[in-house]
Order: structure tokens, then C-alpha cells, then sequence
């Protein structure tokens, strides 16, 4: 995959290749600039690669293939919570009342039915969040992309929000490509960690997580946890080290 550039193209993804399983959570740390972001935009269909190719397997009864939540929650400032969360229902065509019917019960698991007829402005940071996250599942989408979707909360916000993850997908499960900066992030989220090199991002390494489900925020104090956060470090600070020095 590369972009057009002024002085030529420039190669951002190189033999990227993974698969993901059914109801399986991917992570993807790699450092800043090393092409997470492009990826998860091919993978969504955003951009193309000029080689290669993203292949769904299964049925997705004509719903999106992929639902993208990014940092920034991207609401629509204009348009109320409500109205934000069900706008790709909207645009397949879906009547109003079949929209707020399928989006309610999302709403109110993450707290905001007092807030449906708020606009972004009204809402906290992390209210924000848990509306872009709702507004990915209420599609119903065969995969769920997150660009580091918690990187901007408050520690406890970020914790509350990764627990509620968790339990969305144990009732509307699906596969997950998680991009994160945050290690034990990854770990306490993943069923898999891949680790990128710096720009032309390629996958370098890959580590099982070997904690079962539910997982509870304990096992940060394992010594598993601490053993397998050093190793991710290990392959991705000579990655960070490189790319900081182009
Ligand atoms: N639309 C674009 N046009 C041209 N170049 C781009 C475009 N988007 C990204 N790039 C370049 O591609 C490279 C990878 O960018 P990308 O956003 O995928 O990185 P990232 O791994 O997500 O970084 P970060 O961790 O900082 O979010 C960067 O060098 C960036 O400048
Ligand atoms: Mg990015």
C-alpha cells in the first residue's frame, strides 16, 4: 500500500497479511506513523492497495461489512445522540421507528437513554465515546475497526469503557481489529497482539493472549501479564527507536 506523494509514492504497508476469526479480538500496536491507521482503512475499504486484497468469509445478510469508531468520536454536532448513533441506519433506508427501535436498548445499556435528543456538545468525553461505539454496533457490521478509540479518555473512564466493550461484544459478538499505542491495553482486550514495524508497516511479530474470558482487570496483576507486556515491548521499541529516527 502506498500514497501518492509530491516526490513520489510513498510505501506505508508492505506484505501485510492476517486473518481473523469469528468473535476474534486482533490488537495492533506499532509505532506512530508505521501505517495502523491505513490499514484499518483498507480493511474498511477506505483506500486501496495497489497489491493485495481483504477477503470476508460468511454471510453478512446484507449488512456493512466493516464500522470504523475512531479517537475522535466523529459525531455530527448538528444532529442529536440519537440521530448521530442510527445515520448509517438511515442511509440503508430504514424507517425511524425500526432505527430507534434497534438503537434503545444499546443506549440505554451504555447510559445515554436520557440523552437521545442531546447533541455531541451536551455530552462528556466519554459519553461521546459510548455514542460512536454504539453507533459502529447498531449496523450490525460483520467486523468492528477501532483506531484507538480510548486514547483520549481519563485513566477510569478508559477502564469503565473497555469493560463496557467487553461486554457488548458477549452479546453482539464479532471480530475486532484494535488499533492501540497502549500495551496493556492490548493484552487486556486482545485474544491477539500483532505487533508492526515501523513505516512500510509489516507485521513483525504475534503474541497469543492467554487469559480466558470474561476477563477481569486482575490479571494486570499477574505475572503472565507482566511477562508478556515485556515481550511485546521488547519487539516494539527497536520498531518505535527505528521509526523515530526517519
Ligand atoms: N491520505 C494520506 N495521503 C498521503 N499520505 C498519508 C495519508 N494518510 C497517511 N499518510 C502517511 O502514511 C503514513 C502512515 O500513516 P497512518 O496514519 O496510517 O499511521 P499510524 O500508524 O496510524 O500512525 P499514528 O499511530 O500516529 O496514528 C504516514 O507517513 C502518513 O504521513
Ligand atoms: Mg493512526
Amino acid at each position: 500500500m502506498a500514497y501518492r506523494h509530491r516526490d513520489g509514492p510513498l510505501e506505508v504497508l508492505r506484505r501485510v497479511s492476517f486473518g481473523v476469526e469469528a468473535q476474534e479480538f486482533v490488537c495492533l500496536v506499532g509505532p506512530s506513523g508505521c501505517g495502523k491507521t491505513t490499514l484499518l482503512k483498507v480493511l474498511a475499504g477506505l483506500v486501496h492497495p495497489y497489491e493485495g486484497r481483504v477477503d470476508f468469509v460468511g454471510s453478512h445478510n446484507g449488512n456493512p461489512l466493516t464500522a470504523m469508531v475512531f479517537q475522535d468520536h466523529g459525531l455530527f454536532p448538528w444532529m442529536t445522540v440519537m440521530d448521530n448513533v442510527t445515520f448509517g441506519l438511515d442511509m440503508r433506508g430504514m424507517a425511524r421507528v425500526e432505527r430507534e427501535r434497534r438503537a434503545l436498548p444499546l443506549l440505554e445499556r451504555a447510559g445515554l437513554a436520557r440523552f437521545v435528543r442531546s447533541y455531541p456538545h451536551e455530552l462528556s468525553i466519554g459519553m461521546k465515546q459510548r455514542a460512536g461505539l454504539i453507533r459502529a454496533f447498531v449496523t450490525d457490521p460483520a467486523v468492528l475497526l477501532m483506531d484507538e478509540p480510548f486514547a483520549s479518555l481519563d485513566a477510569q473512564t478508559k477502564l469503565i469503557l473497555q469493560d463496557e466493550l467487553l461486554r457488548i461484544l458477549r452479546d453482539y459478538p464479532r471480530p475486532v481489529v484494535y488499533v492501540t499505542h497502549d500495551i496493556e491495553e492490548a493484552i487486556l482486550l486482545g485474544d491477539r497482539v500483532l505487533v508492526m514495524t515501523a513505516r512500510p508497516g509489516e507485521v513483525k511479530a504475534e503474541f497469543q493472549v492467554p487469559f480466558a474470558r470474561p476477563r477481569a482487570l486482575a490479571v494486570i496483576q499477574t505475572p503472565e501479564f507482566a511477562d508478556l507486556k515485556g515481550l511485546i515491548w521488547r519487539d516494539l521499541e527497536a520498531a518505535v527507536r527505528y521509526q523515530s529516527q526517519q
